[in-house]
This record gives C-alpha cells, sequence and structure tokens, in this order.
C-alpha cells in the first residue's frame, strides 16, 4: 500500500515544538498514574487555611512523632517486671540520644493531647458536629479515649512508683467493672504478666486503632468535606461552605500543617533537652504516695471525693456526653450564639474539669488502693 508524504508546514511559517514535560513533572506524573496523588488536590475552603481549623492535622503530626520515637524506644525497652524501670533509666544515660528520644516522646504525648483536645473544642464551637458529620465526631470521641489509654499506659510501663501506682488503679477499677473490666485485670492471663499486655496494648494495639480509625477520620472528611464557618453563609444545603467562597488545593493545606508540625517537633525538642522527663526507682508495693500525671489530675480529685468509682462516674460522663452530644443537638444552627444551650453545657463541662483540675492541688491524698 502506498504512503502518504508527511503533511508539510505552509512555506514562511514557523512551527513550534509539541511542550516536553520537565523531568520532575514527568516522573510525578509517571508517579500519579500509578498512585492517583493528584487526588489529594481537591479543593479546601479558604476559612480552614488558619491554625485552629489545623489543628487536627497538627494532633495527626505529633502522632506521627509518636510512633517514629516509640519505634526508637522500643530497641531498649525491657517490658518485663524485673527489667523495665532499670530499662528506662539505662536507656536515658547510657545510649546516646536516647534520653533526648525519650523526651520527644513524653512531649509529643502531651502536645498529641493538647491539640486533639483543642481540635475536639474547635469542632464543639464550629457546630462542625452537626449533619452529616455525626459519625466522624463519633470516631474522633474513640481516638480520643485512645490518646488518653495511651497516656495511662505509657505512664505504667516506667515502672515506678508512679506507673505502679497508676496500675494499681487500673486493678481496683478493673475489679469495679466486674466481668466487663477482666481485661484490665491481672487474671485476664495468668502466665502474662499485665505489664506486658498494657506494654502490647501501647505499642500495638492503641496505635493500630489509632491509624485506622485516623484513615477513617480523614475519608471522612474528605467525604463531607470541611464544614462550612459558623460565621459566613452555608450553601442552599446548609452542611457546606457555599460555592462563592474561594478555596485552595488540600495539598496546599497539607503543606500549611507540615509547617506547623515542624514548628511543633522544634518547640517540643527544646522543652525535651530542657526538661527531660524523670524516672524513679523501683516501686515499693503497699504505699500510696504518688499523684497522677497531669491529664488525669481531675479524676483525682474526684477520686479524693467520693473513692475510686469517681473516676468511673467522672470518666463515664464525659464520654456519654461526647457521645450523645451529636445526637440530642438538634439545633441546626452553627454560629455560638445561636446556640445557647449547647454552649452553657459545653462551658459548664470545660468550667467542672478545669475546677478539679485545679482542685487538685489542695486536695489531700486519701490511700485508695
Ligand atoms: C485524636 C486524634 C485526632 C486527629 C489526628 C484528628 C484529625 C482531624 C483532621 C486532620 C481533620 C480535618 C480538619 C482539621 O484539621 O480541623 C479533622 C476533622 C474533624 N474531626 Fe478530628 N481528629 C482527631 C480527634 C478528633 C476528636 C477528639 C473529635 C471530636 C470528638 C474529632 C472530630 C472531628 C470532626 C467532626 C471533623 C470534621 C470537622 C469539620 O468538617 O469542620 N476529631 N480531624
Amino acid at each position: 500500500m502506498a504512503t502518504q508524504p508527511a503533511a508539510q508546514p505552509p512555506v514562511g511559517t514557523t512551527t513550534t515544538p509539541p511542550h516536553r514535560p520537565g523531568r520532575v513533572r514527568r516522573a510525578v506524573d509517571v508517579i500519579d498514574e500509578r498512585l492517583g496523588i493528584t487526588a489529594l488536590e481537591y479543593p479546601v475552603p479558604e476559612h480552614a487555611n488558619n491554625v485552629a481549623w489545623s489543628l487536627g492535622g497538627v494532633t495527626a503530626f505529633a502522632f506521627g512523632l509518636l510512633v517514629v520515637t516509640g519505634v526508637l524506644l522500643v530497641q531498649f525497652y525491657a517490658p518485663v517486671p524485673e527489667a523495665a524501670n532499670q530499662s528506662v533509666r539505662d536507656l536515658s544515660s547510657q545510649v546516646w540520644g536516647m534520653r533526648f528520644v525519650r523526651g520527644l516522646h513524653y512531649w509529643a504525648a502531651q502536645a498529641m493531647y493538647v491539640t486533639a483536645a483543642l481540635h475536639l473544642l474547635r469542632v464543639f464551637f464550629t457546630g462542625s458536629y452537626k449533619r452529616p458529620r455525626e459519625g466522624n465526631w463519633l470516631v474522633g470521641v474513640a481516638m480520643f479515649g485512645l490518646v488518653i489509654f495511651g497516656l495511662f499506659t505509657g505512664t505504667v510501663l516506667k515502672w515506678d512508683q508512679e506507673g505502679f501506682e497508676a496500675l494499681g488503679h487500673n486493678l481496683e477499677l478493673a475489679g469495679l467493672l466486674g466481668g466487663a473490666g477482666l481485661w484490665f485485670s491481672a487474671d485476664f492471663a495468668n502466665t502474662v504478666p499485665i505489664l506486658v499486655r498494657l506494654y502490647g496494648a501501647h505499642v500495638v494495639m492503641i496505635p493500630g486503632l489509632i491509624l485506622v480509625l485516623l484513615t477513617l477520620h480523614g475519608l471522612l472528611v474528605k467525604r463531607h468535606r470541611i464544614s462550612p464557618h459558623p460565621a459566613l453563609p452555608a450553601d442552599e444545603s446548609g452542611d457546606q461552605a457555599p460555592p462563592a467562597e474561594p478555596t485552595e488545593p488540600f495539598t496546599h493545606h497539607l503543606r500549611r500543617i507540615a509547617a506547623f508540625g515542624l514548628v511543633l517537633t522544634g518547640l517540643l525538642g527544646v522543652v525535651a533537652v530542657l526538661w527531660p522527663p524523670s524516672v524513679g526507682p523501683r516501686p515499693v508495693t503497699g504505699i500510696e504516695v504518688t499523684r497522677p500525671p497531669w491529664t488525669f489530675w481531675w479524676m483525682f480529685t474526684l477520686e479524693n471525693w467520693v473513692g475510686l468509682s469517681g473516676i468511673l462516674y467522672g470518666g463515664g460522663v464525659l464520654f456519654l456526653l461526647l457521645i450523645i452530644l451529636p445526637f440530642v443537638d438538634r439545633n441546626r444552627n452553627r454560629h455560638w450564639r445561636r446556640r445557647p444551650v449547647a454552649m452553657a453545657l459545653g462551658l459548664l463541662v470545660l468550667l467542672t474539669i478545669a475546677t478539679l483540675t485545679v482542685l487538685m492541688l489542695f486536695t489531700t491524698a486519701e490511700t485508695h488502693l
């Protein structure tokens, strides 16, 4: 078959060669074709471009820091009652850099608790838990519970007096819970020390569950899109930012979170050097002399007022309120001025926790174990 001659450009005209993307662009395209990274460039409304609306991302960053430093700590920590306390002291004093890593791990845990609580408050005050985001609120509540459980198990692991008394409370509370508390009791597995099981929870179950829930949380944020700003008009459904609001790609939002996260890491690094976490000597049984870490102070006050069950009632009521909030609050308004009941109750809960926390300083410790 005869072939046609290639078409020639008309005489007197010039042709521009087809634009060839640069090497980096081509590499990104090759990867994107296989992994679909550009799906992350979905639009995020402008009102989410600030610290308050990025607190969830900063919390996720702190979680990443905990995983990295945690993996390093695991290399030198011995999770058995005979060796745990000594191994923490050895890794802090004899392994190069590990004193800093332990400090970073400790302070990143405090930071994650604080940023998760602030994120929860942001979501509460902007009414972002309302339809259709009730399910994602519950995922958040579950993660918050896991963060608290992580702080508790982390305290036990160092196996000094503070950790040992924290474990004592764990065992007493397990007894009060009856069958429901079996996993938290030493009877659950007679041949495995409870320290080993709490270690398993701390390094596998808690971070693993957080990772699964965090993935679900992120997917739901993408699906529902970020909630509208309460002070701006929403779209006609009332659930989304209006189409007229300017947007930016989510990848830019991620960059901002990474910047906030790096600043946080720098600050935590300084704090870790200046105030490394302590570890006391091996515990003495039969005494109760320590006070819990500050995150549990409000429960400590309750415990001293009404006994050990105060911890169960206090924690139970707080989490019950968090769980039922999106289902009992049927007010569709998001602005705090048009939500007087939710605001009053929210402030009451905050004030109660703050007051109980401060009262810890003036509470005489009773013996409960
Ligand atoms: C504990 C770890 C948590 C992480 C890592 C996390 C992460 C995130 C991220 C990255 C977002 C996107 C918006 C933003 O950054 O503000 C988000 C949104 C959201 N989070 Fe969380 N979160 C956590 C805990 C919580 C808690 C404790 C709650 C509430 C009880 C919660 C409820 C929500 C809701 C309802 C949204 C959607 C907000 C909106 O559309 O404005 N999250 N979370």
